[in-house]
């Protein structure tokens, strides 16, 4: 391929080739780098394909093809991705944010926006930070403790709380799941909401997937049917949640009936019901507690 005066036509057309074998977008991808590289909206570039990219921006697709072609993720690659219509900074050290989690999130701001007087949140798990960080840019007077045992993700995270100019009211904590109580702002013991997408595939599973080694294992990894975390936090989360509160769950497609029963065992006065994503697969468990006020889930 030359490489002088090459358009976004002739780009587009002469590389998506070289991502057919490793990605199932391959022209979707292209559009995305490029965009990425030429710092213009996806759209601008079809509606300009004459358009001729400079060396250093050949350079930089020729470059992030050859990390793709290692078998490094797109996202990673660019350093950035798209949730909830925000843009949060990943790093290998992150999960790639996915759309499934949207759900999680849309139920999450419906009932906080249904119920004005609950504004504590806890994000547990949080990785870039994109749950709390998509509610907290929703809801003006939301704050939030966002924890997770890695500490790069965190920092991670942080960042993305800075540059959605959330940071004064989300706190970014280390612990296992929720801190210790008697370590923790004794004003600050309770939550409105508890939102998780912890790690949730069985561990035999990941092992053959390829995913595995390419993004982070600690943000996979469920433990041996999987449900490790989630079956820690049920646990543990009556201690936290305010009366009238609600926790909302994602899972694995397959892990509905085991979660449910989970979930009543903990919460056997609860409503709690199972939502499924827009393919149709178990993806969201809702649990809301009676008590107070806050009997909002519809
Ligand atoms: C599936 S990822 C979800 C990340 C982010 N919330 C999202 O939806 O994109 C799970 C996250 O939980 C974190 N994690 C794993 N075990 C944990 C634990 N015991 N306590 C707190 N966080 C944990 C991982 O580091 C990872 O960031």
């Amino acid at each position: 391929m030359k490489t002088n005066r090459q358009t976004v036509a002739a780009v587009l057309k002469s590389l998506t080739a070289k991502l057919t074998d490793i990605s199932d977008t391959p022209a979707l991808d292209m559009q995305v780098l490029l965009a990425h590289v030429t710092g213009k909206p996806r759209t601008w570039l079809l509606a300009h394909p004459e358009t001729v990219l400079t060396e250093p921006e050949l350079a930089a697709v020729k470059e992030a093809i050859t990390h793709l072609q290692q078998g490094i993720p797109l996202p990673y690659v660019l350093g950035h991705w798209e949730f909830f219509g925000l843009d949060f900074l990943v790093t290998p050290d992150t999960l790639i944010p996915r759309p499934e989690t949207e759900l999680l999130v849309e139920r999450a701001l419906h009932w906080l926006q249904a119920a004005p007087h609950r504004r504590s949140l806890a994000d547990v798990g949080t990785g870039s930070g994109c749950i709390a960080i998509s509610l907290a840019k929703h809801i003006p007077d939301l704050w939030a403790v966002a924890t997770d045992l890695s500490l790069p993700a965190l920092k991670v995270a942080r960042k993305n709380a800075y540059y959605h100019e959330v940071q004064t009211r989300i706190d970014f904590l280390q612990c296992d799941l929720l801190p210790p109580h008697s370590n923790y702002l004794a004003t600050r013991n309770h939550f409105d909401l508890i939102c998780a997408n912890l790690p949730y595939i069985p561990s035999s599973t990941l092992h053959q997937l390829p995913i595995y080694g390419r993004e982070p294992s600690l943000a996979l990894d469920g433990g041996a049917d999987g449900l490790d975390l989630i079956r820690r936090l049920l646990k543990i989360a009556p201690e936290w949640l305010a009366p009238g509160g609600a926790i909302f769950l994602e899972i694995e497609a397959s892990q509905g009936a085991a979660v449910l029963s989970l979930a009543y065992d903990t919460f056997n006065q609860a409503r709690i019901r199972l939502e499924k994503d827009l393919t149709g697969s178990d993806r969201l468990v809702c649990i809301q507690t009676v008590g107070g006020n806050g009997l909002n889930m519809e």
